[in-house]
């Protein structure tokens, strides 16, 4: 079985490492084409030993592919859906433009996989299935199993997020401003508002008047609702972006409804799938961003009873943004809605 696939953002920092997951999770590519905007056409990318030609995105790109891998913001999602989905090509998007729609299955593939094939089912084949925000995937593969064990009552997350969440040039801007500031040179911020070298600040998203949050915290609660398919969770969340290049950490203050103790958590978080436990409390040593960097899994660790409230435990969790967060997950998604079956991951 050979699938067509189209790639819409392939110069962007998602775009290149949807090419990386195919390449390493064997996914049966037929033809591949890159797409991206008039700027990078004629441009080319190595995939699997071959250099491929980018090309203009146009409404005649989707003829002839099975799936097409979306990851160029949301205005070109919105734009190019139709086009897509009239060609029988599955849509996989990873911006937030359909996330909440009704009917559109939002997906992560160790959690909901059912959706997906739901979705194909009553759109004859076709459809648009959506990828979660990445810090609500991260959350969610150390948070799925534990509310399946004893019931979520409430979250207070407060998430450190990478430069990649705002793409290619966001990763540079930290590169760049922060050796400046090691030179001692001026540096003005084109892509982020603010200054990043040796700075954080909360999440850039708008911030919404009538919810009194960012955007990006309202996606972790809404997302979170109907991922697991319950709305009972209390959530809030504080996003914050750190000086940190590609995976997101995450500090989750969990309440559940029924007796959970650390032990017993840790047991859960062994047996789940993509997650992998790291915690060494002799040498303090827990998941963190550089070395999360360029891998499948989630990291969890540091596990602690909350002692200021019942039944409450505190929780580390860090993942690789551009992987679980983005690329890895929609590819596991197409997976799960073509082939019927989520391959293992190959760089846990
Ligand atoms: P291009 O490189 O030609 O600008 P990132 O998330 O890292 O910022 O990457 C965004 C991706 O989306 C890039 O591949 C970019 O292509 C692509 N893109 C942005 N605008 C358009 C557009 N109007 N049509 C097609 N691709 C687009």
């Amino acid at each position: 079985m050979a699938i067509n696939v189209a790639i819409v953002g392939a110069t962007g920092a998602v775009g290149v490492e949807f090419m990386e997951v195919l390449a390493r999770r064997n996914f049966p590519v037929g033809k591949l084409t890159l797409l991206a905007s008039k700027r990078s056409a004629g441009t080319t990318l190595p995939f699997k030993g071959q250099q491929i030609t980018v090309q203009e995105l146009t409404a005649d790109s989707f003829k002839g592919h099975d799936l097409a891998l979306f990851s160029a913001g949301s205005g070109v999602s919105k734009q190019y859906r139709q086009a897509c989905v009239e060609a029988g090509c599955l849509m996989v998007d990873n911006s937030s433009a359909f996330r909440m729609e009704d009917g559109v299955p939002l997906v992560v593939p160790e959690i909901n996989p059912g959706e997906a094939a739901k979705a194909l089912q009553r759109n004859g084949g076709k459809g648009v299935i959506a990828n979660p925000n990445c810090s609500t995937i991260i959350a969610l593969m150390a948070l799925a199993p534990l509310h399946r064990e004893a019931g979520i009552k409430r979250l207070v997350a407060a998430t450190y997020q990478a430069a990649s969440g705002a793409g290619h040039a966001a990763m540079v801007e930290l590169q760049e401003s922060t050796r400046a500031a090691l030179d001692g040179k001026p540096f003005t911020p084109k892509v982020l508002p603010l200054p990043y070298a040796f700075n954080l600040f909360p999440h850039n998203s708008p911030w919404i008047e009538a919810e009194g949050y960012c955007e990006e915290e309202i996606k972790l609660r809404k997302e979170t609702h109907k991922i697991l398919g319950d709305s009972r969770p209390r959530i809030t969340a504080t996003c914050v972006r750190v000086p940190v290049l590609r995976a997101h950490s995450e500090a989750l203050n969990v309440e559940f409804e029924r007796p959970l103790n650390v032990a017993r958590a840790y047991e859960v978080l062994r047996q789940a799938v993509g997650v992998t436990v790291r915690e060494d409390r002799a040498a303090n040593r827990w998941p963190m961003p550089l070395e999360v960097s360029g891998h499948d899994n989630v990291q969890v660790g540091r596990i602690r009873v909350d002692t200021s409230n019942p039944n409450t435990l505190d929780i580390w969790v860090v993942g690789d943004q551009l992987l679980k967060g983005a690329a890895l997950n929609a590819v596991q998604c197409a997976e799960v809605a073509l082939l019927g079956k989520l391959a293992p991951n190959a760089n846990p």
